[in-house]
């Protein structure tokens, strides 16, 4: 068999690499792992959920515990940034119970904010660009959580900026609302990896903090996009699509607001003709909606 020509070796591995769910290119230079030694091989116990090996994002300051050092082939990598591979995450029980703390402790937003881009937790921190802390207003009425943030989410470092994020900003100003008169932001304030959902474990482990940012808002009315939001945050069990346009009642900590069920954007630019459910959401919020 005739070796590809190099130029149209490395076509073929790039069109195999975006087949297998690769999108973004974490590192300048690409790691050999099959010149590894032994050492830098060594991977730490159990992460607290299954991330592939994309180093990013921990300023050295916040992780105290890395397992081995930057890695043969990849030099700049060791820029204070360190691999998800090289991280020891906490168990989950600990995660959660340090996550409830943080969230607790932060008495404004910023501090919310602060202690977000400290917490070691999660495990999408360390594969995601930056964290997605919220967008809008935060003295509004109304506020959206969303699932996760996508790729241009991750990129820009606010939530709903991509192609949902638009069909979000026009059913807003359908009812007249837009991100001077809303609040919004996400169960889980990174990107998972290739924009899968989040998994239960990374839902519950971010949910105080998502919690805290809806107590410090103090918004009359939450509206959960999509059913991992409405799950996470209702406890609803019934899929979206059974409980959209529902009112719940969703303690703030402090009061009891109302909290709307409606289809995610994202859902509905898969499947348009679900719009006209969403819309009659949007009617539902409006007429109640204060400005
Ligand atoms: N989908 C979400 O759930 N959140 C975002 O921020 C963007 C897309």
């Amino acid at each position: 068999m005739n070796k590809p020509h190099p130029r149209q070796a490395a076509i073929d591995a790039l069109a195999f690499q975006l087949e297998a769910g690769v999108d973004v290119a974490l590192n300048e230079e690409a790691i050999d792992r099959f010149t590894e030694t032994p050492a830098e091989e060594t991977r730490p116990e159990t992460p607290a959920a299954p991330i592939p090996d994309r180093g990013q994002h921990a300023p050295a300051a916040n992780n105290p515990s890395p397992r081995s050092s930057a890695r043969a082939g990849s030099p700049g990598r060791d820029d204070g940034r360190k691999a998800a591979s090289t991280m020891s995450l906490p168990a989950a029980d600990e995660a959660a119970t340090a996550a409830r703390e943080a969230a607790k402790k932060a008495a404004t937003l910023e501090e919310l904010r602060a202690a977000l881009e400290h917490f070691e937790g999660c495990a999408l921190k360390f594969t995601a660009k930056q964290l997605v802390f919220a967008d809008g207003n935060p003295k509004a009425k109304v506020m959206f959580v969303g699932e996760a943030p996508g790729a241009d989410e991750d990129r820009e470092g606010l939530p709903f900026v991509g192609r949902a994020g638009k069909l979000l900003d026009r059913m807003l100003a359908a009812i007249g609302l837009d991100r001077s008169n809303v609040y919004i932001a996400n169960i889980v304030p990174w990107r998972p990896p290739g924009n899968r959902t989040p998994t239960p474990q990374e839902s519950q482990t971010c949910l105080p903090f998502i919690r805290r940012q809806i107590e410090l808002v103090d918004p009359d009315i939450l509206v959960c996009l999509g059913g991992p939001s409405t799950q996470t945050l209702l406890g609803v069990r019934e899929g979206i699509t059974k409980v959209r346009g529902r009112w719940f009642d969703y303690d703030t900590g402090t009061r009891m607001i109302k909290a709307l069920a409606t289809l995610h954007p994202a859902y509905l630019l898969r499947s348009p003709a679900a719009k006209r459910l969403a819309w009659r959401d949007f009617l539902a919020l409006n007429a109640i909606s204060l400005r």
